[in-house]
């Protein structure tokens, strides 16, 4: 059998994932997205002094921004652009309540907006909306150490509540890619999955409760500390994954999970799809609870953030390959667990090659592979992002048939993902946006997850760039119903309008 090597990882600092995260810079300025998707503006109010003057009154001068604005105007993926005149940022629900109540009276559009990375064009403007920043409203409440469950406010990062919850041995039972940016509120907004929902579900589950702002500036206080709390219906769900067209979150409260004693990460080289789906199936069977994360990665996805960011992968030249996580609570047996796995998938033969380790900086550095991966792609010019949940045994097959379709009219197709969730990440890059290739690719992309029962949506949303294909996962009694919910909490659609529904 051959031995696994834990040797030729990488060496860059712990943190560059975060680093890069914060100094990203946007180099290319899409078109507008009025222009480019010929959208024609509600008929909403325009802004005039007399707005200027009252939102003043509130936030005061210096949380209201009219210079600038492209950072709030412009998405992560540089896929969309709005052309807001004005961005508040409130510091207090009080705050945000009195913003949307008058935005309500004058029928003004306001667009929410957390760390603004989302992926599907939903926080940023599509026209002239204002921009409501949740960024002040970042202070962590409190975490207890004994029952594990976390409150803050809605602007609170990412990152910055997981710091707090390690110092007490938790942990927020969220973690993504861009979790130095992106804010508490977002998450929940969107209901993020990220990259261990194999181990601690989704944001339904771990969301005890909420403070949501409505459209008409009435506050529903949905926060809870308990898990059980069956008094009829659970409001609080409807904010979770509303992506900020029911209402704007201002407070949440979770329920963080203990953190692990022991966690080691393997990285895997392997020839054919069937192997990675063999050594998934084998990796729940011999590693049971103590697996956190499987993710996929081919070949042309590795190659972008190794290539990117001048990384070195420990292994190479396999046309798969997967990162698989374990976290329990005893080291030695959790390795003696591992290496069974790993000596059953190598006699096997469905696993190439690899390394294993458990230590901290070399897990960092092969998670950097992986979590780099978006942002690398970014600089392949455009990327056509489509986040699909597949049954897995089709969950390859459509980024080889994508490569066939668009041919030589893309840079890179690619896929990575959560493998363990069934959650594919497609990319198809290109130097730059092209009519010709967006037909190429949409609604066919759609229609073929359709026909294998996926969804077009598995954790980024709908926001605005999918909102015509909600009908290719969501019959058209869903679809009619969640109009009637739209219309019950915000009969003059101020909140942000033209995402999610059409
Ligand atoms: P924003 O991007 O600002 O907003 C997202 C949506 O939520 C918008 O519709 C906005 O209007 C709304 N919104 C924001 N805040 C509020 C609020 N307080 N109240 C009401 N509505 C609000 N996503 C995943 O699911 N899994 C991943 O693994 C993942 N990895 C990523 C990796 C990278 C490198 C990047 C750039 C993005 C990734 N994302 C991932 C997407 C994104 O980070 C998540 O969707 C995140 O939850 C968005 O949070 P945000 O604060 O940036 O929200
Ligand atoms: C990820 O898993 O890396 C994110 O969801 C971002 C992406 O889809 O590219
Ligand atoms: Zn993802």
């Amino acid at each position: 059998m051959k031995k696994m090597s834990a040797t030729g990882l990488l060496k860059l600092r712990p943190n560059v994932v975060k680093s890069f995260f914060r100094t990203y810079k946007a180099s290319g300025i899409p078109e507008l997205t009025q222009v480019r998707h010929n959208v024609k503006r509600g008929n909403y109010a325009t802004l005039e002094g007399k707005d200027i003057a009252f939102f003043e009154s509130i936030v005061g001068k210096n949380h209201l921004v009219q210079d600038d604005l492209q950072g709030y105007n412009v998405d992560f993926m540089r896929s969309v652009r709005g052309s807001s005149q004005l961005v508040l940022r409130p510091s207090s629900t009080q705050e945000v309540s009195a913003i949307l109540k008058y935005c309500n009276e004058r029928k003004l559009a306001v667009c929410p907006q957390g760390g603004n990375t989302g992926l599907v064009g939903g926080s940023v403007p599509v026209c002239d909306e204002i921009v409501l920043s949740l960024a002040r409203l970042d202070k962590i409440l409190h975490i207890d150490e004994i029952t594990g469950i976390a409150a803050c406010e809605a602007g609170c990062i990412l990152e910055n509540l997981d710091l707090k919850a390690r110092e007490l041995g938790l942990v927020v039972p969220l973690d993504l890619g861009a979790k130095s940016s992106c804010h508490i509120g977002g998450n929940v907004s969107t209901n993020a999955g990220g990259l261990r929902v194999l181990r601690y579900g989704n944001l339904h589950g771990s969301v005890l409760g909420v403070e949501a702002v409505l459209a008409n500036g009435d506050v529903l206080d949905l926060m809870s500390d308990f898990k059980k709390d069956n008094t009829g219906y659970h409001l609080k769900h409807l904010f979770i994954g509303s992506e900020g067209t029911l209402g704007v979150v201002t407070k949440v409260s979770m329920l963080c999970a203990p953190q692990s004693q022991a966690q080691h990460v393997a990285f895997l080289g392997l020839s054919s799809f069937d192997d990675v789906l063999k050594t998934f199936r084998d990796s729940r069977q011999f590693l049971g609870e103590i697996l956190s994360s499987c993710e996929l990665i081919d070949a042309n996805s590795l190659d972008a953030s190794v290539n990117h960011f001048k990384l070195n992968s420990p292994i190479e030249g396999y046309p798969f390959y997967m990162l698989i996580e374990t976290s329990g609570s005893n080291a030695e047996h959790d390795m003696e667990k591992f290496n069974r796995f790993l000596e059953n998938g190598m006699e096997k033969g469905q696993i190439i090659d690899g390394t294993i380790t458990g230590e901290v900086g070399k897990m960092q550095e092969i998670w950097k592979l992986r979590e780099l991966v978006p942002v690398a792609l970014i600089e392949d010019g455009f990327c056509f992002k489509y986040d699909i949940s597949l049954p897995l045994r089709e969950f390859y097959h459509i980024v080889e048939v994508m490569q066939e379709r668009v041919g030589n009219l893309a840079t890179r197709v690619c896929g990575y993902g959560h493998l363990g969730d069934s959650n594919l990440h497609l990319n198809i890059c290109c130097q730059e946006f092209t009519q010709e290739i967006y037909k190429c690719i949409e609604p066919f992309v759609y229609e073929y997850t359709s026909q294998v029962k996926g969804s077009i949506s598995a954790e980024h949303g709908i926001g605005f760039l999918k909102k015509n294909y909600l009908k290719y996962s969501k019959s058209p009694a869903a679809i009619s119903k969640m109009r009637e919910l739209k219309q019950l909490l915000d009969p003059n659609s101020i909140l942000n309008p033209y995402k999610v529904l059409n």
